[in-house]
Formats: structure tokens, sequence, C-alpha cells
């Protein structure tokens, strides 16, 4: 019987400069898809999947997230006062989310550094869940838990989430490699970040979800610079293949990248379409255009 996994990572120090002016002050992920900041989605998900602690790998500019996963007693009064019940209850609700937990990157390293600055929070051998709130997705079962069906098939087995796409896109992702496939599940072999189309292995690419294990940081700890000369994760997923191994799912559900303008708008419009208040007022205005 395996142990339970319990921690997330998210690594958030990033600058969002893809957003500039709006992320001049604001964090990147505070910005808003339909009535929540888009790392509340991502933590979310981490939680309705079992998650208990969110680690969140953060920047010493971001304290509006800190604020937004406590507690705010002053607008609870407030909107006791008011009589506004249910609002009360919609800004207590991230506090129950999980425990948090906050650790600072101080130099923008790459992905790879920003998880191996979380690694005293994870224990030897622990399993541990890792999230790229950029990615927010849209599905009935949330996709973290889909993933940790894998890890138990596969007895304890790492796994990515997985998404095709058109060759010409594979140069913005990690890219795998792969033996075995049924269905929508994969055994890994290999994998390369973010290569040129003719020097793709498949177009299937990784989506910000990971279920890895803290060998992990074997590779991490060496801080080898990789892609655009940052640290990157995607490189020493290599160390999984071996043991525990190393598996992809191509998950069931919609993934919408809010790292830029286009797939931030267009989560906004989805997320928007699922909302039974404005949905039908939404549809009717997306047919005027
Ligand atoms: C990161 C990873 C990449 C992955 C992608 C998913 O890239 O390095 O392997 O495919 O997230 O969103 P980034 O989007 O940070 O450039």
């Amino acid at each position: 019987m395996q142990s339970k996994i319990k921690k997330a990572i998210f690594p958030i120090a990033g600058l969002g400069s893809r957003f500039l002016p709006a992320t001049k002050t604001l964090a990147k992920e505070m910005l808003i898809v339909l009535d929540r900041p888009i790392l509340e989605w991502a933590v979310i998900e981490a939680s309705m999947s079992g998650i208990e602690e969110m680690i969140f790998v953060t920047s010493s500019k971001k304290n509006s997230i800190i604020e937004h996963f406590n507690r705010s007693l002053e607008l609870e009064n407030l909107l006791k006062k008011k009589k506004k019940n249910n609002q009360i209850s919609s800004v207590q609700s991230q506090s129950e989310l999980g425990k948090f937990t906050y650790v600072i990157q101080d130099e923008p390293k790459g992905l790879g550094h920003a998880v191996w600055c979380a690694k005293r929070f994870i224990e030897k051998n622990e399993n541990f869940v890792v999230m790229l709130p950029d990615d927010i997705i849209l599905s009935k079962k949330p996709v973290i838990a889909q993933m940790l069906k894998i890890h138990e098939k596969t007895s304890g087995g790492s796994v990515l989430a997985l998404e095709k796409v058109s060759k010409k896109e594979v140069f913005k992702y990690g890219v795998i490699d792969f033996t075995k496939k049924k269905d929508n599940f994969y055994q890994i072999k290999n994998l390369v970040e973010k290569p040129h189309p003719s020097k793709a292995p498949s177009n299937l690419t990784v989506v910000g979800r990971y279920i890895l294990n803290y060998k992990v940081f074997d590779l991490l700890e060496k801080q080898k610079k990789g892609h655009g000369n940052e640290i990157q994760l995607t490189d020493s997923l290599i160390s999984l293949i071996e043991k525990p191994g190393l598996y992809g799912l191509e998950f069931d559900g919609n993934r919408y990248d809010c790292g830029n303008k286009l797939g931030f708008i267009e989560a906004n419009v989805n997320f928007g379409l699922k909302d039974k208040n404005i949905s039908k007022n939404l549809r009717n205005l997306l047919r005027k255009i």
C-alpha cells in the first residue's frame, strides 16, 4: 500500500512579462478568470484531488497571494453587517482549501530551480505534485485525481499530464518519447524541452501537472542549465524513467494556457460558458460578434 500524496508545489515566482502593464504591480497568478484568480482554480483542483498542503514558491513582491488565501475578518464582518451571507462563504472558502506554505525563489533561474526551492518540505522517498497554474483545466474529474489513479496502477510511478498538439506547436513545450501505449496512457522513455519541430520525438506535450518522486531532486540539485539557459524541470525528469517509472496520461478535459493573452481570453470565455448565471447571455453576446 502506497502512502497518500499530500503536497503540491506551485511555482509562482514568475514576472508575468507577457501581461505587462497589468502585471506591473499585480501578480500574474492573481489575474481573474470568471470570478477568481487563476491560481485559485489550480488550488481548487488540488484540493478536490485530496491534496492537503499547498507549497507556493513565490517572490517577495507577491504578498497579495498570501492575503488572498488567508481569511479577512474585516471583510467578513463588513459583509455580515450588510447581510451578504452568500458572499461571506465565498471569501472564506480559500483558507479552507488546505494548509499553505510559502518559500521565496530569489532569482528567476527556471522551473527546475523553482521546484528545487521547495525541496526541504518534501521527505525522502515522498511522492508529490507540481502544478503550473498558468494551465487551467475544465474537466469532470480533476486532472490530478485522474493522474493519481495512474500513480496507483503503476505501483507508485511518476506521472505527467499530456496533450497532443500540432507538430508546429511543440517548440513551446516539454515533449515526450514513449515506448508503450494503452488507450490514453503512455510509458515515457525520454523527454526534451521545447524542441524544434523537426527534432521533436512526438507531438505529445507536457501540460503543467506532474506527480513526481523525491528522486527528481538528485538531478535538480546539480542545477545544470538547459533550454534558454535555465534550469529546466523537464531535464531532471529523466532520472525517474528507470525507477519509479515515468508515465504519461492524456487526461480528460480542456486545458487553457493562461500564460498568454489569447489563452487567457479563451479561458475566460469557456469558464463563462460553464457559469449558470451568465452562460446564456454570454452565448448570445458571442453570436453577435
Ligand atoms: C513549462 C515546462 C514545459 C511544459 C509547460 C506546460 O514551460 O517547462 O515542459 O510543457 O510548462 O505549460 P513554460 O510554459 O513555463 O515555458
